[in-house]
């Protein structure tokens, strides 16, 4: 693993919560993700399972938890199973986890090989009533390969049809949704590798680079500050921007364009989402920059209503009305165009056609409820754009936040973002 160890403290304390939601007589099982596959016998580097690696800070393929809080033996509560390391494993793929090892990660104490999973099951099973397990339930996942946790689901099923079983999703969705401060300090470290990263950028990019260069001097900044891409980046010069999921990136950058960066580092596993739109030649154009302050005050509005107790769906709605008036302001909207809007189409998502934010964690668009008010301990993106194809570009501002009782805590106040500090930066 290529982050610092983290104290397992923090997997310790997660296990607790999920336990507290658990009625009594439950068992519930976690699987690590499947290896995907590519072509030929080539594969991806695995992804963790984010539920798994909450509960147990485990990363490695294959493994499995399983938590029976009111188990007779208590040597039966909490076991972690995993590939047994071996000397053809050692040659071939190197470091496997030992006992002692996911012990320390974990703070389980109870490690199995993979090769008591079938009879410690079957014991633990027949004793407990309620079985959880886990499956995708993000809101807009497009499910088509049956993961692991599914595989586990079905086989578990057939084998055992008497049960009662039930959706872990639903516990797993409602603990994950609120950070802890450990995991807050993971975040921020994620967000402060970005910020470097887009310092080195507002140093290089100038005319005639291009997008695949710019992703370079990323790449380079996270792998050397032990973290990845959190998600492929988008970097889009010009009209490219006007494509929200751009990330061809094979473009030259040219003089007088905008280049809008939405690109973050993950590290040890927590995700930073970061957008900022900066000018190839290190000054925007009036027209520029009265586009990118109409953007920067929907978001810094938006920062400030994310508060305690609001619904997305008002929060997103108040910056739909905002974006009205400055899109008015900016003359891509007219006054009839608002009379004639509908409640369900606002006249402002000809411009600003996607949602404003979504939680964050340990899944780019994590785990979350739009049917419950922000509560304290949620992370939230925030993320106004406007598109302008007609005119060959687009603005999009994004920070992370924070959800408090005293009031949102922005994750990124220190990245710069306002015009000044942007052309000095790029100056210098
Ligand atoms: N980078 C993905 C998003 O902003 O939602
Ligand atoms: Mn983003
Ligand atoms: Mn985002």
């Amino acid at each position: 693993m290529r982050h610092a160890p983290i104290d397992s403290k923090l997997f310790v304390e997660n296990r607790e919560r999920l336990k507290k939601l658990l009625p009594p007589k439950s068992i519930a099982i976690l699987n690590a993700n499947d290896i995907p596959p590519t072509n030929a016998d080539g594969s991806l580097m695995m992804p963790p399972n984010s539920d798994l690696f909450y509960l147990t800070g485990i990363e490695q393929e294959e493994s499995i938890l399983l938590l029976a809080p009111d188990a007779f033996d208590p040597k039966h509560r909490e076991i972690l199973f995993l590939r047994e390391p071996n000397e053809h494993l050692k040659i071939w793929e190197g470091y496997k986890h030992s006992k002692d090892d996911a012990k320390k990660i974990s703070g389980i104490t109870q490690i199995k090989w993979l090769s008591e999973f079938p009879v410690l099951f079957r014991q633990i099973m027949c004793e407990q009533e309620h079985v959880w397990l886990n499956s995708n339930e993000h809101k807009r996942a497009v499910v088509e390969v049956e993961s692991r946790d599914a595989r586990f689901a079905r086989e578990c099923q057939a084998k055992y049809p008497l049960h009662s079983y039930h959706r872990l999703a639903r516990l797993m969705h409602q603990i994950r949704v609120v950070k802890t401060d450990a995991e807050i300090a993971l975040l921020q470290h994620a967000v402060d590798i970005t910020a470097k990263g887009f310092d080195r950028l507002l140093k290089f990019v100038k005319p005639g680079v291009t997008e695949y260069e710019v992703e370079a001097e990323l790449i380079h900044e996270f792998v050397r500050n032990r973290a990845k891409f959190a998600y492929n980046p988008i970097i889009a010069g010009g009209a490219n921007a006007c494509t929200l999921h751009y990330n061809q990136n094979d473009q030259p950058c040219k003089k007088g364009e905008l280049l809008l960066l939405d690109v973050a580092a993950s590290y040890a596993n927590y995700n930073a989402d970061l957008t900022r739109t900066i000018p190839v030649s290190g000054r925007f154009t009036r027209r520029q920059k009265a586009v990118y302050n109409a953007v920067l005050r929907v978001m810094r509005a938006c920062i400030k209503g994310a508060t305690v107790g609001k619904f997305h769906r008002d929060w997103q709605k108040e910056s739909q009305l905002m974006m009205n008036d400055e899109l008015l302001a900016l003359g891509l909207i007219t006054k009839a165009d608002i009379k004639k809007q509908t409640e369900d189409e606002l006249a402002c998502r000809k411009y600003f056609m996607h949602g404003l934010g979504h939680p964050l964690g340990l899944d780019v668009h994590d785990v979350g409820f739009n049917t419950e008010p922000f509560a304290a301990g949620w992370v939230l993106t925030v993320e106004p754009g406007i598109y302008i194809p007609k005119e060959g570009f687009a603005v999009r501002l994004e920070n992370d936040i924070v959800v408090t009782s005293k009031g949102p805590v922005d994750l990124m106040a220190n990245t710069p973002v306002e015009v000044d500090e942007i052309e000095d930066l790029m100056n210098r």
